[in-house]
């Protein structure tokens, strides 16, 4: 299946010189969630802004469903809804108006019926005649996505959409843009919650000063970074690691009833038999024993902090 959204060489330098994209080589897969992971100031809304032709690209190409996002830039952004980072919404005006004109602003015809699924989905309808300013925060975010949507785009940018938000709404808003791409639309997504992304994304890209550092489906990048660490519990404590068992680089817990050891799951072999019969020949006897996968979290930091 051809990619919705193909990125090719993009860089970004901004007007003072500073370099925000290095070369940005991507695609998006027609229906899927994506989550751009990456730590303040990566590049994930430069990158968003320039793919919905908000920000030009200093170099590069971006494809949206085969329409050149420049020369063919109305037809490119008719396919697109940008929930931005930055709310910015007319706080007097009515929800149901905002939403209809952001409609009207794509030369869309009147679809009250749509405005009105869009609403609902977004447990917004009983607010649909309140004006802006007397929503909470979390309902200004969900009125963005109504705008955003409101023309019916088949791929839709969410640049951190819970952030600020509660526990219950974020999960709500997981729910929205299930619902969404169940009925066919591609979801781009930056996120600092790691979480977010593990609940959510098909597959996940990480940026790191503005360059893609790995692109991974959510299982494979489990698969392939994820350590694990073995945890077992001894009948009695030691109090060291016996010189016989150095190799394992075991550690000691520090009440002497436990020793940890990592292993790599994507090795052939975990170590884990031998070591179990090691432990043995030691007079080492196991009571329990668990284990434990790095999180992604633990796989982003690594990342990220890599040189
Ligand atoms: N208009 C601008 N002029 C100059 N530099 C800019 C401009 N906008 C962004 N930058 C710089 O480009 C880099 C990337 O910014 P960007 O907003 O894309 O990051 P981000 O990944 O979205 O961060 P955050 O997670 O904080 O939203 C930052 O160093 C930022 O200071
Ligand atoms: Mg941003």
């Amino acid at each position: 299946m051809s990619p919705i959204i193909s990125i090719s060489k993009l860089t970004k330098s901004y007007a003072g010189g500073f370099t925000a994209l290095k070369g940005i080589d991507l695609d998006i897969n027609r229906g899927e969630i994506f989550a751009l992971l990456g730590p303040n100031g990566a590049g994930k809304t430069t990158l968003i802004s320039i793919i919905c032709g908000i920000a030009n690209a200093t170099s590069g190409k971006v494809s949206i469903d085969g329409h050149d996002n420049v020369a063919s830039f109305r037809a490119a952004r008719e396919l697109i809804g940008l929930v931005p980072q930055e709310l910015h919404t007319d706080a007097f005006e009515t929800v149901w108006a905002t939403v209809s004109f952001s409609r009207g602003l794509f030369g869309k015809p009147k679809n009250p019926a749509h405005i009105e699924k869009v609403l609902k989905d977004l447990s917004l309808w009983d607010k649909k005649d309140n004006k802006i300013v007397t929503l909470s925060g979390g309902m200004k975010r969900r009125v963005m996505i109504a705008k955003a949507l409101s023309h019916e785009p088949q791929i839709l940018f969410l640049d951190e959409p819970t952030a600020g938000v509660d526990v219950e709404l974020r999960k709500g808003m997981w729910e929205v843009v299930r619902t969404l791409q169940s009925s066919g639309v591609t979801i781009i997504l930056t996120t600092h919650y790691i979480e977010e992304a593990e609940e959510m994304a098909d597959r996940i890209g990480v940026i790191n000063k503005g360059e893609i550092i790995l692109v991974e489906d959510k299982a494979g990048l489990m698969r392939k970074l994820g350590k694990k660490r073995l945890t077992l519990h001894l009948q009695s404590r030691i109090d060291a690691v016996p010189a016989s068992l150095a190799a394992y680089h075991l550690e000691l817990s520090d009440d002497g009833r436990g020793v940890t050891y990592n292993y790599d799951t994507k090795g052939e072999r975990t170590g884990i038999t031998s070591l179990l019969s090691d432990l043995r020949d030691a007079g080492i006897r196991i009571s329990d024993l668990d284990t434990t996968q790095s999180s992604l979290e633990d796989i982003f930091v690594s990342l990220v902090r890599a040189p």
